[in-house]
């Protein structure tokens, strides 16, 4: 079972949205109708999903839930499961079940994500996804996950993005030293606390994320794609075409 070492990290569903998004103003009343959307954001180690998820999350108001931010958070807070999960990030491989999805649907069971989310990170093995289904489906509510957002990069993207990744220790705010620096070196436009390099951004490590994306992750995305949930966008692109994409995409749905 999950036993929480501190604060659930929950990003800035509150924080302004900025410049690529302004051209959506328009659609901010589709937002009403949103309400109880679930979301889950998928795509291989670096294709920008933690990146997505956080502007959508600010854009839609939403809790951005991402399941690597919060063992990161275990792991600094020092509790028994962020040193559990420890052992298998650096290693690149996946935590047990048994600790990510009880820690997940935990989080998502509380008050605030009850008009929806975006899952990113979770889930991302079909276990998991069903385990999820099954949870939702014992809610009063009878709620679901409505889309899957699928980014799509090629294996070489990945590891250049990856050399050039920094994340913030304390709000979980991504850069990338070529394609989104800070303003201010190391430090977090966010929130001002430093930034540091992940610790399973190595090459070797990513080898093995990438090796079990592909065997675990896919047949979960043809979960998905069995019951059309799944949009697939070119995650190659330019982060805020991306964005704009995906945000059609959910105004085209809501
Ligand atoms: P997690 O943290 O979820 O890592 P991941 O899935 O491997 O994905 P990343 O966070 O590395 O990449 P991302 O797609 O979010 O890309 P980002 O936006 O940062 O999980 C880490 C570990 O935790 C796992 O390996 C596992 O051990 C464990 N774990 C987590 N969930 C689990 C689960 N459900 N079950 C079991 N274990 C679990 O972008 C990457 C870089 O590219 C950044 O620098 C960014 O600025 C840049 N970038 C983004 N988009 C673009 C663009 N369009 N153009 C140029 N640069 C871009």
């Amino acid at each position: 079972m999950y036993e929480a070492g501190g604060p659930f990290p929950c990003h800035n569903q509150a924080q302004a949205v900025t410049a690529p998004e302004a051209g959506l103003e328009c659609k901010k009343a589709s937002l009403l109708q949103w309400g109880g959307m679930n979301i889950v954001i998928v795509g291989p180690p670096g294709a920008g999903k933690g990146t997505q998820a956080d502007r959508l999350s600010a854009w839609m108001k939403v809790p951005h839930i991402a399941s690597g931010d919060f063992f990161r958070a275990e792991l600094r807070a020092g509790t028994t499961l962020g040193l559990k999960a420890q052992a298998y990030i650096d290693k690149g491989q996946l935590v047990p079940d048994e600790l990510t999805t009880s820690m997940i649907l935990n989080r998502i069971s509380m008050p605030d994500c009850a008009a929806g989310v975006i899952l990113d990170g979770y889930p991302r093995t079909l276990p998991q996804a069903r385990a999820l289904d099954a949870a939702l489906a014992q809610e009063a509510t009878g709620r679901t996950i409505d889309m899957v957002l699928l980014l799509t990069v090629k294996e070489e993207t990945v590891v250049h993005r990856m050399v050039d990744r920094i994340s913030c220790a304390n709000c979980g705010k991504v850069y990338n030293l070529t394609y989104k620096p800070p303003r201010e070196p190391g430090k977090c436009d966010r929130c001002g606390h430093n930034l540091y390099v992940r610790s399973d951004d190595k090459l070797a490590t990513l080898q093995e994320r990438l090796q079990i994306y592909r065997a675990e992750t896919t047949p979960m995305i043809e979960y998905y794609e069995q019951r059309n949930l799944v949009h697939s966008f070119n995650g190659e692109r330019d982060m805020d075409l991306v964005f704009k994409e995906l945000q059609e995409c959910i105004a085209s749905h809501g």
